[in-house]
């Protein structure tokens, strides 16, 4: 087999046929999809009826497995799924719908607002690669943004003013603009803010990006109402039609990501009903500034 690549939008996502990411990969493949990442930032697979361990077998061709601290209140011992794979479905242990109030399903909801995946730690994530295991009937389409076309469409004056500009991330942030907002001691120092420049560059092609995630709450030297403010016209210019590509998931899609070009958000969906969904997180290999590490 093959591997052919079709674009989907026109400034970025290939839909990849011709690979079956059950399979060990062979070196080639591996450099094949490395520059197809970079390239299309976004990478579509379909009929992939993969497993936990063969999805991991397959991120780890890219990086190391993100174990960053702390990305969600559910306690370790109430996780459904123990194979490493970041859990996000809306399902609890006994693999049924969580009930409406649940805890750890309101925190999920902030997979509904645009963002970059573990942009809260120091070192942020690298890639992302979702699993569809179950289709929700209703809803539950997938969008994804483009954060180096949005970059590139600013006028001159916004890119000189952000260029150097450093944000504080927090899941306090994303979660408490929906309202989420009480959290026990021991969350609130995990969900510690870091630090993220507003303005990356991609380390493979030297394209600048626009490093935005509804985990930043903050920008160093505004004030906080007017860094909110600066990062909402952000988000509202990134996240126009011409740079959204939409998502419409069929079962056994795996879709991988570059969480360092992009950002997405889920729409909602029927919560009555099933969504299965499987992450195995690639780690970031470096912070983009300079901080102390967390404890
Ligand atoms: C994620 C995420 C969106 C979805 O896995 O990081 O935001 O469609 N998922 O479930
Ligand atoms: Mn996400």
């Amino acid at each position: 087999m093959a591997i052919a690549i079709q674009q989907l939008h026109p400034g970025f996502v290939g839909e990849v046929s011709g690979i079956d990411l059950r399979q060990p990969l062979t070196k080639d493949e591996v450099v094949q999809l490395q520059s197809a990442i970079d390239r299309y930032a976004v990478l579509v697979f379909h009929d992939q009826d993969i497993t936990d361990e063969q999805q991991l077998a397959f991120a780890l061709n890219f990086g190391e497995r993100e174990k960053a601290r702390g990305g969600t209140v559910t306690k370790k011992e109430d996780y459904r799924l123990t194979t490493g794979l970041n859990d996000v479905s809306n399902l609890g242990k006994d693999g049924k719908p969580l009930p409406v109030d649940h805890r750890t399903h309101l925190f999920n909801l902030g997979n509904c607002l645009w963002h970059s995946d573990s942009s809260f730690p120091p070192i942020p994530a690298k890639y992302s690669i979702l699993s569809a295991r179950i289709i929700n009937p209703k809803g539950g389409n997938t969008e994804f943004a483009d954060m180096r076309a949005a970059y590139d469409a600013l006028d001159e004056e916004t890119k000189a003013e952000i260029e150097n500009l450093i944000c504080e991330h927090s899941l306090m942030y994303s979660r408490g603009s929906l309202g989420f907002l009480d959290y026990s001691e021991e969350e609130k120092r995990m969900f510690k803010p870091v630090l993220q420049r507003l303005v990356r560059t991609h380390p493979a092609h030297g394209r600048k990006s626009l490093y935005l995630s509804s985990h930043a709450g903050a920008v160093r030297g505004m004030s906080v109402p007017e860094g909110r403010l600066l990062l909402r016209d952000l988000t509202e210019h990134a996240t126009q039609p011409q740079f959204v590509y939409v998502h419409r998931w069929r079962l056994h899609d795996l879709v991988m990501w570059d969480n360092r070009q992009t950002m997405h958000r889920v729409r909602r969906y029927d919560q009555a009903q099933p969504r299965d969904m499987r992450r195995a997180t690639v780690a970031g290999t470096e912070p983009t500034v300079a901080q102390e590490a967390a404890e």
